[in-house]
């Protein structure tokens, strides 16, 4: 099994160009570990000046959302190859504040993530359920259709692009983080999946992180559970001293 550990950090809708460079900055100086893939996923606006000034730094760069079109009269949207071109190497499928606010649905999610796989960006698809589905006991029932959906038709040879995260839309910005237990199991079930879904070898090596109110007192925690592999990161990425505690504390 050769999964390295991944903390990204999503900024959302946070930061101007000059706070985003500046904070990637903060980030790639006091970064300490090699061993693992650091992401961080700025707006738009921000994704080529901070790829630029990470062009010699370890860290990645990812965008928030990508369109399924390359080109054409789509007022707003951002495709693969201008994610790429900016440089992207990583790109947010499927994320529950996506799904919630802006209808994203599970083929959107798939026309998402082929066009994510066509420009040769790494897609990381987000699952996870509420709390109304966890309580009436449809928690796995939502990550089947979630992970179903998200990958219909994919063969095992393309797994090796893709990360899955697991966020429960409950921990998502609310300070409530899924005991290491639950995150454990819902893990676990995620990757029985990929095992039933593909074969086993594709569920030894796909890459599973954990979201939802991740922060550095709570990380080692959760990341020492042997199914998460590393870390999606919101509110706690946006500053680099906590976001750097969590990369310590992995
Ligand atoms: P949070 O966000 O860490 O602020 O809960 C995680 C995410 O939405 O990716």
């Amino acid at each position: 099994m050769s999964r390295k550990l991944m903390i990204a950090g999503n900024w959302k809708l946070h930061l101007t160009v000059e706070e985003a460079v500046s904070l990637a900055g903060e980030i790639a100086s006091g970064l300490m570990r090699e061993d693992l893939d650091i992401l961080v996923i700025p707006g738009f606006l921000a994704l080529e000046p901070v790829a630029l000034s990470l062009s010699s730094s370890p860290v990645l760069v990812g965008g928030q959302n990508i369109f399924w079109e390359d080109q054409g009269a789509y007022t707003a949207e951002v495709s693969g190859p201008q994610l790429k071109a900016a440089g992207a190497r990583y790109v947010l499928i499927g994320h529950s504040e996506r799904r919630q606010y802006f209808n994203e649905t599970e083929k959107t999610c798939r026309l998402r993530l082929e066009a994510a796989l066509k420009a040769g960006l790494r897609p990381i698809l987000c699952v996870g359920e509420t709390l109304a589905e966890r309580e009436s006991g449809q928690a796995e029932g939502v990550l089947e259709s979630q992970l179903s959906g998200g990958l219909a038709g994919l063969e095992a040879g393309q797994m090796d692009q893709v990360t899955i995260a697991y966020e429960p839309v409950w921990a998502i910005g609310t300070g409530l983080t899924a005991s290491e237990e639950q995150a454990a199991q819902a893990h676990a079930y995620i990757r029985g999946w990929i095992g039933a879904r593909f074969d086993k070898d594709v569920a030894n090596s796909t890459r599973i992180l954990y979201g939802g109110s991740v922060n550095p007192a709570n990380a080692a925690g959760l990341l020492n559970q042997p199914e998460v592999d590393g870390a999606l990161v919101g509110g706690a990425s946006l500053s680099a001293e906590s976001f750097l505690g969590i990369i310590q504390a992995a």
